[in-house]
């Protein structure tokens, strides 16, 4: 696997999780129910987190010597990740986030074995690193969620 290989598929990665930081904002926007004084600032907590990551995908993607994708347009070309819907339930909500997760950790995975057949330590790394917050992220999701 190429270089090209490992910063395409890192597009694909930041797409994926500006996408997520976005629904998960959204979220923090519109949820309703008997759970909002809890969901609202954990939904700020997480897009804070994404955010966060969106900025050092793309600055990897520098590092490797080409253009970061960052405009609604690329995004929306890039990312696989289904759109938000605002007007569902705040379980349905808390349900698509953990799920989106899961989408997010298997973009990343991709990413990760680009990296790894290309020899890219520090990308493998870094996929590392946004898979076990991915894993983190959905299992806090999923406690927040009734068990029936
Ligand atoms: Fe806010």
């Amino acid at each position: 696997m190429s270089k090209k290989a490992v910063t395409t598929a890192l597009k694909h990665v930041l797409a994926d999780t500006y996408a997520l930081a976005l629904k998960t904002q959204n979220y923090h926007w519109n949820v309703e129910g008997r759970h909002f004084p809890s969901l609202h600032p954990m939904f700020e907590a997480q897009y804070d987190a994404l955010f966060e990551a969106v900025d050092e995908i793309a600055e990897r993607i520098r590092a490797l010597g080409e253009k970061a994708p960052g405009s609604f347009s690329e995004f929306a070309k890039l990312s696989t990740l289904a759109a938000p819907k605002s007007t569902q339930s705040e379980n349905a909500m808390v349900a698509d986030l953990a799920a989106g997760h899961g989408h997010v950790a298997s973009t990343v995975t991709a990413a990760m074995k680009a990296a790894q057949k290309a020899g890219d330590e520090a990308t493998a790394d870094l996929m590392i690193g946004r898979l076990a917050a991915h894993d983190k992220t959905a299992w806090m999701l999923r406690s927040s969620l009734p068990s029936n």
